[in-house]
């Protein structure tokens, strides 16, 4: 299991501290973040969440897709980040770009950040991405990520490295 998640069994109390806080006005809604899917069950069993935070991207925790599924079909916002970084985020490691990723990017007249960034927002209409960047013609890449639309072929490929986990 990936350390990240490994945290308690239950987030019951603190979960419940902080909807202690919002029926006392204190806070509007309720998120969480690098919760496993049980969670969410007990958070909801609590307070309505609002949103998950957690870690995903295209190969990157494939097996979070079940999450992300439950988010939508509970209408809680599921926000990934290290969506275009993934996992050489949390490993330190940079690593090169898919070679598939970079023929959808030409063929889309995108950036490879772009195409993570649209395969991501394609995951469910709840999906919100939050990418960070200290560059502002990334900053333009990313906001213009959220017109990307993949055709069903770029998304079966993609779906295709998704799974292997790569
Ligand atoms: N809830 C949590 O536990 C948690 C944990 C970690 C992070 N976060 C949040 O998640 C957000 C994203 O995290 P992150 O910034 O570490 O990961 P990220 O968005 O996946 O990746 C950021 C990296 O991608 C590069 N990048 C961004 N846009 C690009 C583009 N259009 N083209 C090429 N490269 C691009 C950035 O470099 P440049 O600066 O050069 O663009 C940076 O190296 C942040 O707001 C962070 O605070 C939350």
């Amino acid at each position: 299991m990936n350390p990240r998640l490994s945290g308690p069994d239950s987030i019951a109390d603190h979960f419940g501290a902080l909807a202690e806080l919002r029926d006392a006005g204190l806070i509007r809604h309720l998120g969480v973040s690098n919760i496993r899917p049980e969670h969410l069950a007990q958070a909801q069993s609590i307070a309505p969440v609002v949103c998950v935070q957690n870690s995903y991207g295209l190969g990157h925790r494939p097996q979070q897709d079940r999450l992300l599924r439950a988010c939508g079909e509970q209408g809680v916002a599921f926000v990934p980040y290290f969506a275009i970084a993934g996992a050489g985020r949390e490993s330190g490691l940079g690593g090169a770009e898919h070679g598939e990723v970079l023929a959808i990017a030409r063929a889309r007249q995108a950036t490879p950040a772009q195409v993570r960034l649209g395969w991501a927002l394609q995951r469910g209409p709840h999906v919100l991405v939050i990418p960070g960047t200290g560059d502002l013609d990334h900053l333009a890449d990313n906001i213009a990520a959220g017109t990307l639309r993949l055709a069903p072929d770029d998304l079966a490929r993609l779906e295709a490295i998704h799974q292997g986990g790569q």
